[in-house]
């Protein structure tokens, strides 16, 4: 996969916020210098995950707008000396041009190893904005109808939007429900339907959300963080089994 990753789904709560999180992580433990943006304009979220929230003066619309040179809207996390933070706005009455991002993140990737791109959930404006400096795109969804319409109207917009690399995140998956929920007949049936080829299936965690929420995430282990490691040697190329159980 290419450095500048959008992470998106058709549906809100699938957990992209969770895995933009994860994923960042798991890149900087190994070793790469990683920028997180937070592309939910109206619905910032991901400074509360990071425990940076009393620090945020500027944010991404900051930035575009001048108010602030792009570099001063870049905070470190706590936890972490190498991933970085830029915020989005509190609210969504000034929308960022698809054209006009896709250039801060192009003057600002050239510091980074990743740019993980957090999106507002659906095929919207926004969207189309948190997408444009991508080259490549992480879908996640979770194993249910619903979630996975989304998912398929998400990869049909990305294709539109040319971003052809595109891998799926099944998140939340627990057995006895995918059994209990019995819509599918196994894995393959959701990966057939999603029409798009898996990179990470992450276990619903209680421990996860906990770490998450209280924003130490990257302090404690839970049994997707080894699935995030994972993830994270997969798009960075190393030939790695999925890691679920
Ligand atoms: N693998 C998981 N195991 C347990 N809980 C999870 C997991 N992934 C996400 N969650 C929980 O699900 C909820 C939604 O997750 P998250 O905020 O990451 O979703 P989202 O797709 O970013 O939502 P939105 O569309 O509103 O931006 C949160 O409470 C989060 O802690
Ligand atoms: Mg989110």
């Amino acid at each position: 996969m290419n450095n500048v990753i959008v992470v998106a789904s058709g549906k809100g709560g699938t957990g992209k916020s969770t895995v933009c999180v994860g994923l960042s992580v798991a890149l900087v433990k190994q070793n790469n210098r990683v920028l997180l943006i937070d592309c939910d304009c109206g619905m910032r979220g991901l400074d509360l995950l990071l425990d940076v929230e009393e620090e945020i003066l500027f944010d991404c619309s900051d930035a575009v707008r001048g108010n602030c040179k792009p570099t001063e809207a870049v905070y470190r996390s706590k936890n972490l000396s190498e991933l970085y933070l830029m915020a989005a706005p509190f609210d969504t009455d000034n929308e960022i041009s698809p054209s006009v991002f896709a250039q801060l993140v192009g003057e600002l990737k050239t510091d980074y190893d990743y740019v993980i791109i957090d999106s507002p959930a659906g095929i919207g404006s926004g969207f189309s904005t948190a997408a444009a400096p991508a080259d490549s795109a992480l879908i996640v969804t979770n194993a249910e109808p619903t979630s996975l319409r989304g998912a398929v109207k998400i990869r049909r917009r990305l294709l539109e939007l040319e971003l052809e690399n595109i891998k799926l995140v099944i998140n939340r998956f627990s057995e006895e429900q995918f059994d209990r929920l019995g819509c599918y007949a196994d894995l393959d049936e959701v990966i057939d339907k999603a029409q798009t080829q898996l990179i990470a299936l992450i276990p619903n965690d209680i421990r996860l959300s906990a770490m998450m929420q209280n924003g130490v995430y990257g302090l404690n282990w839970s049994p997707a963080v080894t699935v995030f490691d994972c993830l994270a040697k997969r798009i960075s190329g190393e030939k790695v089994p999925l890691a679920y159980r």
